[in-house]
C-alpha cells in the first residue's frame, strides 16, 4: 500500500500527460512557455480570481506574495505554529518576524479569537494556513485584517480544491498561495506552486518578482528571484486538472469511509460547517503515537506525521525572538498526537477497511503488534 499513489494516477492519465509533455518537447519553450499561461488562465478561472501567477514552488509562492506586499526587516507576520516549516521560514528569510498564534484544536488552523491580541504596530500581515486541505476561518480573519489595515496571505498549499462557504480556497484573501508538490491534491512531477490575487498591482509585482524583477527582457525594475513555474510542470498540471474534480470526490469519499470505520475508535478529523476539504491528508489523533505507528508499519501500512514539532519548538525558532518561551498548547498537543493515514484518490474500499482494521487493532493492543 502506498501513502500517496502517484503511479496509479499516472496509469490512468498516461496518454494525456504523455501527450502534453510531448507538445512541450516539440515546441521547446521550457521557460514560461504557452502551457504556463494556459494553466494560469484555467486555475484563475476555476477559483474565480482575477490573476494567477505560477511559481517554482509553494515556498516561492509565499515568498513572492510577501515580497510583493513589501514585507521586510522589522515587520511582523502573524501565523500558525502548526504548519510546514516553509510558512514561517519565508517570513524570516525576508528578515521579518513570525508571530505565532495558537490553533483551533478542531480544524488545526489559526484561532481567529486569539489573533487580535498578537497585533502590534509592526504587524503587516496575517498568514493563516489551511491545514490538511480544510480552509481556515477566513471571514473573521479578513475582518480583523480590515480593521487593522493588514494584508491576509492564505497559505493554501494543502487546500487547493477546498471551499469556504462555497468560495474556493486560494481566492479568499489579499493573496492566496498554493503548492503543486507531487503529493499535493493537485501535484506536478517536480516542484511547483502559484499565487492568486484580485489586485492588479500585486499581480504585476509578483509576475515581475518571479522573473528577476524584469518588466521586460533585461530591464530590471525590482530585486526579484528565479521563481517561475516551468513549462513541463504546467503541462502535467493541465492534464491532471481534467480529472481533479473526480479526484477530489474520491478523496472525500475515502475520508468519509475512514471516518465511518474509525468512529468511536480514535479522534477522526472534522470539517467545520460550510467548509469542504481537499483532503490533502487524512489525519487522526492517537494517545500513544509511536506504538500505533510501529504497529501499522509492521502491518505494511505507511503513515506520516504532519508535523511532529510545533514551529516555535524548532531549534531555529526556539532561539529566535523569544519563541522558545512561548506556549501554544493546542499546537503542542497536536504535534504529539497527529498521525496521517494513506490518502489518495485511488484507495480501494478494501484498502480503507484494512487500514481502519489495523488502526483499531493498534489502539487496542498497541504494545503487541
Ligand atoms: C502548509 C504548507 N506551506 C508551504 C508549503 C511549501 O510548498 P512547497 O513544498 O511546494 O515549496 C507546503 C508544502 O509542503 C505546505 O504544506
Amino acid at each position: 500500500m502506498q501513502f500517496v499513489d502517484l503511479k496509479s494516477q499516472y496509469r490512468r492519465l498516461k496518454s494525456s500527460i504523455d501527450a502534453r509533455i510531448q507538445t512541450v518537447l516539440d515546441h521547446g519553450q521550457y521557460i514560461l512557455g504557452p502551457e504556463v499561461r494556459e494553466l494560469e488562465g484555467r486555475l484563475a478561472q476555476r477559483i474565480g480570481s482575477e490573476h494567477c501567477i505560477g511559481a517554482a514552488s509553494g515556498t516561492d509562492a509565499l515568498l513572492l506574495a510577501m515580497m510583493a506586499l513589501g514585507i521586510g526587516p522589522g515587520d511582523e507576520v502573524i501565523t500558525s505554529p502548526f504548519t510546514f516549516f516553509a510558512t514561517a521560514e519565508m517570513i524570516v528569510l525576508l528578515e521579518a518576524t513570525p508571530v505565532f498564534v495558537d490553533i483551533d484544536p478542531v480544524t488545526y488552523s489559526i484561532d481567529p479569537a486569539k489573533i487580535e491580541a498578537a497585533i502590534t504596530p509592526r504587524t503587516r500581515a496575517i498568514m493563516p494556513v489551511c491545514l490538511y486541505g480544510q480552509p481556515a476561518e477566513m471571514d473573521p480573519i479578513n475582518a480583523i485584517a480590515a480593521r487593522h489595515h493588514l494584508a491576509v496571505i492564505e497559505d493554501a498549499a494543502q487546500s487547493f480544491g477546498g471551499l469556504y462557504f462555497g468560495r474556493p480556497s486560494g481566492n479568499l484573501s489579499t493573496i492566496g498561495c498554493t503548492s503543486f508538490f507531487p503529493s499535493k491534491p493537485l501535484g506536478c512531477y517536480g516542484d511547483g506552486g502559484a499565487c492568486f490575487t484580485n489586485d492588479d498591482a500585486l499581480a504585476t509585482a509578483m509576475l515581475e518578482l518571479r522573473n528577476h524583477g524584469q518588466d521586460r527582457r533585461y530591464h530590471h525594475i525590482r530585486i526579484g528571484i528565479n521563481g517561475r513555474l516551468d513549462t513541463i510542470q504546467a503541462a502535467v498540471l493541465l492534464a491532471k486538472l481534467d480529472v481533479f474534480d473526480a479526484e477530489l470526490l474520491a478523496r472525500s469519499e475515502a475520508a468519509d469511509s475512514y471516518s465511518a470505520f474509525l468512529k468511536g475508535v480514535v479522534h477522526t478529523p472534522k470539517v467545520a460547517p460550510n467548509r469542504t476539504s481537499a483532503w490533502a491528508q487524512y489525519t487522526i489523533e492517537v494517545d500513544d503515537r509511536e506504538a500505533v505507528e510501529a504497529y501499522l508499519h509492521e502491518a505494511g501500512i505507511p503513515t506520516a506525521v504532519h508535523y511532529p514539532v510545533a514551529l516555535h519548538k524548532q531549534p531555529v525558532f526556539a532561539s529566535h525572538a523569544g519563541h522558545g518561551a512561548c506556549s501554544f498548547p493546542h499546537a503542542e498537543s497536536a504535534a504529539r498526537r497527529v498521525l496521517s493515514l494513506p490518502m489518495h484518490p485511488y484507495l480501494a474500499p478494501g484498502d480503507i477497511q484494512r487500514v481502519a482494521d489495523a488502526v483499531k487493532a493498534a489502539v487496542s493492543h498497541p504494545a503487541n503488534p
